[in-house]
């Protein structure tokens, strides 16, 4: 099984949960490819059997959370047709509704959201193995 781990990162934390992720994913016998959005190889896409989709939280740190960059986000994201798809979002604080957001971009593009986790900054580690844990029984 092939995994695609595709995510926004302003300052690395939701980059480092992919990588961690990726790792996870691995030891349960899914291999992963990593791209930021704004690199996003779309054949890989179409040969990927899992698409993971990552971003922060931006908002005002306890109201009017979203994905960050979330415009930009639901442009440069290619249609999924009907993949099988996570999603996951980084948070300082609070992360409101940035998963359900999230969640409505991915199925907007025609994903199929099988599961999803919010992670927190300061436990990247443990957020990315409860999430590659949920993926892997949801697969
Ligand atoms: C402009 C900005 C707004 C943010 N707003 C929130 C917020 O509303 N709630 C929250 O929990 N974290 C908020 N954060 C924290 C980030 O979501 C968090 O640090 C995240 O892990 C950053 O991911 P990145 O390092 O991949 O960019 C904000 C960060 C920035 C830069």
């Amino acid at each position: 099984m092939q995994a695609v781990i595709v995510y926004d990162s302003l300052t690395g934390n939701t980059r480092q949960a992919a990588n961690y992720l990726a790792d996870e994913l691995y030891r349960a016998g899914i291999g992963s490819n990593l791209f930021k959005v704004s690199e996003l190889n779309e054949k890989a896409v179409t040969e990927a059997d899992l698409v993971v989709i990552g971003s922060w939280t931006d908002g005002l740190l306890v109201v009017g959370q979203k994905p960050g960059r979330h415009k930009r986000f639901k442009q440069l994201l290619p249609q999924l047709g009907g993949k099988r798809c996570a999603v996951y979002c980084t948070f300082a604080v609070n992360p409101g509704k940035t998963l359900e957001k999230l969640t409505k971009t991915v199925e907007a593009h025609g994903g199929q959201v099988i599961g999803g986790m919010t992670i927190r900054r300061d436990d990247l580690e443990g957020g990315a193995a409860e999430l590659a844990n949920r993926i892997v029984t949801a697969v």
